[in-house]
């Protein structure tokens, strides 16, 4: 008889070669974007799977992992899995896998880009030029904190961390840092950083503030209205990692008051909203949580995500998947 084949659900439409090599090996089901944002259409099908490739916007919460009674493994499309109940699906022997590594480059340009949008003021001007405003040269139009010789501090001194102070680095920026573990010292010495021992410490020491740690219960509201508080007026945050390690409002509201010059943010506490004083705030660039969008990115964060699917399906020991958690 043969061989019923192994389903798996895609949660959002992926690059064609990814869905491609899936096809392969198995029946592949695909959802429409945004559909399993919601956790009751996932507990409506998953049973019905024996792999789950989902977005960081799908809540794989304990409700699902209990549902999916024949779920192997969930891979996520992102680095980042604080989308995924990691302990329950332990318990339920379902694999869980991330993306680690393939999107270290594209996060490292991406938060240096950021960083020179809002110091530059790129999103106003271009509005003011747009708007017929631009009526000849302005020696005082759009002046921005230069980035040589300025400190940047980085939270999360991780693989994308690290690649953030290495194009800093190459602007001419001191790098501090604050991490779980202080890193080796030949990774401090590449990168000329200096550890400091304290949250507190590195934000008030930073001209620019950068977030660069996964969301836990350790880092949720890490920067509250205390953090604005001891930030030079001057400085500039910068958020590529989650929105909840921030807490939106009173970063609004530490911009609306002056608290910090300026604020970079390309994730949200609840996505897709964001807080309406935040839309309002003077002096930040807001993006739709695209760090790592760049073709080649995407298809090697699907890539990754799909070969530990299949590896799981196909029954390889755990050794020889390496982006398993
Ligand atoms: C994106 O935010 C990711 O975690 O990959």
């Amino acid at each position: 008889m043969a061989q019923q084949q192994a389903k798996i659900l895609v949660t959002e439409p992926i690059p064609n070669n990814v869905l491609n090599f899936l096809q392969q090996h198995a029946q592949l089901y695909i959802g429409k974007k945004g559909e399993y944002q919601k956790e009751s259409n996932l507990l409506a099908v998953i049973e019905n799977y024996d792999a789950l490739l989902c977005m960081l916007s799908t809540p794989v919460t304990k409700k699902v992992l209990e549902k999916g009674k024949n779920l192997k493994i969930v891979a996520n499309f992102a680095v980042g899995y604080n989308n995924i109940d990691v302990e329950t699906a332990r318990s339920k022997n379902i694999k869980v896998a991330n993306t680690p590594d393939v999107l270290t480059e594209a996060c490292g340009d991406f938060a240096m880009g950021l960083l020179m949008a809002v110091t530059r003021q790129f999103n106003s001007a271009e509005k003011y030029l747009r708007d017929g405003k631009f009526t000849g040269w302005e020696p005082l139009g759009f002046l921005g904190m230069e980035l040589r010789g300025k400190t940047l501090g980085i939270i999360g001194m991780g693989r994308i961390g690290q690649a953030f102070a290495q194009r800093a680095r190459a602007f001419g920026m001191n790098i501090t840092y604050f991490n779980r573990n202080r890193i080796p010292e030949f990774e401090e010495k590449a990168l000329d950083a200096n550890y400091v021992s304290s949250v507190r410490e590195l934000a008030s020491t930073s001209d620019v503030l950068s977030l660069n740690c996964p969301l836990t219960n350790d880092t949720y509201h890490l920067i509250d209205e205390s953090i604005f508080e001891i930030m030079p007026p001057h400085s500039i945050l910068i958020n590529i990692s989650r929105g909840p390690v921030v807490h939106e409002e009173a970063l609004a509201k530490a911009l609306h008051t002056s608290k910090i010059a300026g604020a970079g943010i390309d994730v949200f506490e609840e996505e897709p909203n964001v807080h309406p004083l935040l839309l309002t705030a003077p002096n930040c660039v807001l993006l739709p949580h695209i760090a790592s969008a760049t073709f080649e990115t995407r298809e090697a964060i699907g890539m990754l995500a799909a070969h530990a699917i299949v590896s799981v399906l196909e029954g390889k020991n755990d050794e020889n998947i390496p982006n398993l958690i």
